[in-house]
């Protein structure tokens, strides 16, 4: 039988994924109790005004709160001067700054690591809201700190009209069927177009554990680029049937038919398409966030082996890999990754969130420099043995 998750409110992963996982809402109470304060308020108004940091600060006018006003990143201390008495504040990535919060991506394991965008955290004083809404992609919305009041409301889509005039897509009603008080430790799953609005009850932190969903614009983009990048295809197409003479204003259907078949037989090309997907779907949202690191090389590597490092996945970089015939292909951070075929087992281990520890088959040559390689691009880390 499924093994029950707590998360899940003691449904199994599959049991979830078949009737909740964009389909309907599921509220957990005490679902994830070990992220009650990780972080505070003041943590959160710290690091929005970091160098890199992806922040907004939403604040509604104390005279008319259905005036709202979004100010971006770079935040400075001054923005906080003064507040309104309504205003929240949002931070992208948390998980790229804190290793107790990436570790929270654990308990999401039932869902691939491709998926997962981020995990914004919001600081809001009583009376906080980003307004009502709704959002294109899957979140788990989870309460860190103080309590929010969530309620949901009607399904929306691309068609869904927005109140004019505001610099936020704010949804100008909402048919409540869903109206409960989150407590640290509480988690409300919202599917992808499901109208939500929380408002904070006191000073409240809430954790958004967002994935998301990948478009066929942004695919046809990128295997675009990919064919544009192949010199061979600038040769121009033969002109094979040019046997009769045609209207002069026209591409006949044969030539069409002919243009069609040259660009769908390159489209047949697998490895091209699938190389552009993977480095897609690979690709960091917040690429500032990886971290830039001292050049590191075998013997340094050797030397952390007999201090007891071990390796993980760094948290902003993204690792993936698909199995094609039996072979597993890596790609990191947008790139294809070649290692040599000893390391594979062990870079698909840290590709799924496993630590590593540097035991004795890992010391071996051709390991040493693949691992010095993806260190040395940040994509892998060492971690101090505890
Ligand atoms: C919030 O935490 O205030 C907003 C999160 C969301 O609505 O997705
Ligand atoms: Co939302």
């Amino acid at each position: 039988m499924s093994q029950k998750l707590d998360i899940l409110g003691g449904i199994s992963a599959e049991q979830f994924l078949a009737e909740y996982w964009q389909k309907k809402p599921l509220l957990v109470r005490n679902a994830l109790p070990e992220i009650a304060n990780i972080l505070e308020p003041n943590d959160v108004m710290e690091l929005a005004l970091e160098d890199n940091v992806s922040a907004r600060l939403i604040r509604q006018k104390d005279r008319d709160p259905n005036q709202w006003h979004v100010k971006s990143s770079p935040l400075i201390k001054g923005d906080f001067q003064k507040p309104p008495k309504l205003w929240t504040l949002l931070v992208q990535a948390v998980d790229h700054y804190s290793f107790d919060v990436a570790e929270l991506w654990k308990k999401f394991s039932f869902i691939p690591q491709w998926r997962r965008d981020d995990i914004m955290v919001s600081y809001a004083p009583k009376g906080g809201s980003v307004g009502k809404h709704f959002d294109f992609y899957d979140v788990f919305l989870v309460q860190g700190y103080g309590h929010r009041r969530w309620q949901l409301g009607q399904m929306c889509d691309a068609e869904t009209e927005f109140v004019a005039g505001q610099p936020l897509k704010l949804l100008p009603e909402m048919d409540i069927n869903f109206d409960e008080v989150l407590a640290p430790g509480d988690l409300l799953y919202v599917p992808p177009g499901l109208a939500h609005y929380g408002v904070a009850e006191d000073d409240c932190l809430t954790f958004s554990f967002g994935f998301r969903m990948p478009n066929v614009a942004d695919m046809m983009d990128r295997v675009s680029d990919k064919f544009a990048d192949n010199e061979l295809l600038r040769n121009p197409l033969q002109d094979i049937i040019r046997d009769k003479v045609s209207n002069i204003g026209e591409i006949t259907e044969q030539e069409l038919i002919f243009l069609k078949s040259k660009l769908l037989d390159q489209l047949q090309n697998s490895m091209v398409l699938d190389d552009a997907i993977m480095s897609l779907m690979s690709e960091p949202k917040y690429i500032d966030n990886i971290p830039e690191v001292e050049e590191i090389g075998v013997g340094d590597l050797e030397e952390a082996i007999e201090e007891g490092y071990k390796l993980m996945l760094e948290p902003a970089s993204r690792l993936l890999y698909t199995d094609q015939d039996d072979e597993l292909l890596f790609w990191a951070n947008g790139e294809g990754v070649c290692i040599s075929d000893a390391f594979v087992p062990f870079l698909k281990q840290l590709a799924d969130g496993q630590i590593i520890n540097f035991d004795q088959e890992l010391y071996d040559q051709d390991i040493l420099e693949d691992l010095a390689m993806l260190l040395n691009d940040s994509i892998v880390m060492l971690v101090p043995a505890e």
